[in-house]
């Protein structure tokens, strides 16, 4: 079904897209600020390098300079250019290591999702909620196929049974797998994790608007790997109980 949110915020992959989706966690508004931030110094150094290049190709030219200089010293521009680029390096470093850390940051979270990756779908638990025979609630996810598609799903994109959480709430995502690696990445929310066979891997949310984020594997994991993609749902605290409830009583 075609929600407005679908059409005015871009939370899926695009044809001919170029650049970011749109963000939905301070995560992934943090990446792209840290993206916009490098991308400043980059077109600097980007145009002082060619419009060097350029003079020392016009004036350095066998015909204008036919007999080359041996300087092989300059204290001064030495300094310069050691000193200088380490600055825009710490312009850059700074930024970078504060996102870095705070993504690690896990800030006491309401509900703890495990993300299952197998060959080839991802399987979900919610193991804050026990189904009445004492289960964790648990399902699988898998792709819709091109044939059973519905008008306004998303080819290679849409699943079955999609993961539903509530927006504005902290939400502890742990990942991990049942075969071979697989990665749990969702552009939108700024999240791409590995899924190791063994080994919990752990990854902070918090989905700001409502909405239905797309993501795929992003681990070759092989034949199949392009055809498990990962389908989120944020929505407001009573649809959440609602949906919860109705999955508990299955
Ligand atoms: Cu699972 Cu790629």
């Amino acid at each position: 079904m075609i929600k407005l949110y679908n059409i005015l915020r871009c939370d899926a992959a695009e044809p001919w897209q170029v650049s970011f989706q749109d963000p939905a966690t301070p995560m992934m508004q943090g990446i792209i600020d840290l993206h916009h931030d490098i991308f400043f110094f980059l077109v600097i150094i980007l145009f002082f390098v060619v419009w060097m290049l350029a003079r020392i190709l016009w004036h350095f030219h066998w015909k204008k300079n036919p007999f080359p200089e041996r300087i092989v010293h300059g204290t001064t521009i030495e300094i310069v250019w050691t000193v200088f680029p380490s600055i825009i390096l710490m312009f850059i470093a700074i930024p970078s290591f504060a996102l870095l850390y705070s993504m690690d940051e896990v800030v006491d979270p309401a509900i703890t999702i495990k993300a299952i990756g197998h060959q080839w779908y991802w399987s979900y638990e919610y193991s804050d909620y026990n189904t009445s025979d004492e289960q964790a609630l648990a399902f699988d996810s898998y792709m819709v196929l091109e044939d059973d598609l519905d008008i306004g799903q998303l080819r290679l994109l849409e699943v079955d049974n999609r993961i539903v959480v509530p927006a504005n709430t902290h939400l502890r995502m742990i990942i991990t797998s049942a075969d071979v690696l697989h990665s749990w990445a969702v552009p939108s929310l700024g999240v791409k994790c590995d899924a190791i066979p063994g080994r919990l891997n752990q990854a902070s949310l918090f989905i700001q608007r409502e909405g239905v984020y797309y993501g795929q594997c992003s681990e070759l994991c092989g034949t199949n790997h392009g055809f498990m993609p990962i389908v989120i749902e944020a929505v407001s605290n009573d649809d959440y109980v609602t949906w919860l409830n109705e999955k508990l009583s299955a």
